[in-house]
């Protein structure tokens, strides 16, 4: 990787991982972009940021040429709850807009980097220690557009040569940039409203397991699979990759831990749930960590010490 373009950066994975590409790349060979124009703050700060809209084939197009990318991280997408409000939106940016990266990818000889998700699996899916290779037949659009998007990324592999890569996250943990509008998002907003208010209304019920990861694992998930020697590769654009499995509960019962009066209610998004209920309660990752070293470092109780710590710090 020399030069690489980031798409839909201004979200809450693009955010950050940005930031960590720059530092081992240096801030003038990470592109960042987003459809809304980026104005201010760390990625300004550090290095070029350019408008995309992933559905404008000759914008994509006229940046890779610019600053001779050879990388693409295309993070701009959908996530699973606005999907089900807006599914021909999902479709046209989780889809189309892919499909645009990979004409141009294929064109310019570019390795893209194609974030799937838990949300690639369904009801039909065997949902505990979920195997890498198994029924995908997802009810949620956001499911669709990311089967359809590993579908994809292998063809252009197999038919193309294109170098793509990629993992199926499970709900993403931080502490910069919001998540905006999954299902997982409630496991980021507990840690806000426990230091803030002391108190969380939880969308999802009690017992409902999801796979979680605390954002510095996923930014090495990211970059790992893309700096992975691929004479080791034997799956490319979907491994599974997962640091801990809990539900609302056990989340709950940790941050006892530091704010020992926390209450949780429950008021259940119909949506959220029949979107969680149809996702893996823990996934196998066994090829990701044979295949290229997949190795997570942190877990419930480690993320939420460090997130406790960071959301006190900002004096929200
Ligand atoms: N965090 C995503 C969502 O909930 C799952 O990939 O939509």
């Amino acid at each position: 990787m020399k030069n690489i373009l980031i798409t839909g950066c201004g979200g809450q994975i693009g955010s950050e991982l940005a930031l960590e590409l720059r530092k081992r790349y240096g801030g003038d060979h990470v592109i960042v972009s987003d459809v809304r124009p980026i104005l201010e703050g760390p990625l300004v700060q550090t290095g070029p940021v350019e408008v995309i809209d992933v559905l404008d084939i000759t914008r994509i197009v006229a940046i890779v040429k610019k600053y001779d990318i050879d990388t693409i991280y295309h993070l701009a997408a959908v996530l699973s709850a606005v999907g089900e409000a807006k599914p021909q939106l999902a479709w046209s940016i989780g889809v189309n807009g892919l499909y645009n990266v990979l004409e141009v990818a294929r064109e310019y000889r570019c390795a893209v980097f194609f974030p799937s998700s838990i949300g690639a699996f369904g009801p039909t899916t065997p949902l505990d220690f979920t195997p890498q290779d198994t029924i995908q037949r997802p009810v949620s659009m956001y499911g669709v557009t990311k089967v359809t998007g590993e579908l994809l990324c292998d063809y252009y592999h197999r038919r193309f040569q294109v170098d793509t890569r990629g993992v199926r996250f499970p709900g993403i943990i931080s502490n910069v940039a919001p998540p905006g509008g999954g299902t997982t998002d409630y496991a980021v907003e507990i840690y806000y409203e426990a230091v803030k208010s002391g108190r969380y209304v939880c969308p999802l019920r009690a017992g409902t397991f999801l796979d979680m990861m605390y954002m510095p694992d996923a930014l090495d998930a990211a970059i790992g699979i893309m700096e992975a020697d691929s004479a080791f590769l034997k799956h490319r654009n979907s491994f599974n990759v997962t640091a801990m499995s809990f539900d609302p509960e056990m989340i709950a019962g940790e941050i006892r831990k530091y704010i020992p009066g926390f209450v949780m209610e429950y008021d259940v998004d119909p949506v959220k749930q029949g979107i969680a209920d149809s996702w893996p309660n823990r996934m196998d990752d066994s090829c990701a960590r044979e295949e290229w070293g997949w190795n997570p470092k942190y877990d419930l109780e480690a993320m939420t010490g460090d997130m406790i710590k960071v959301i006190r710090g900002k004096r929200i």
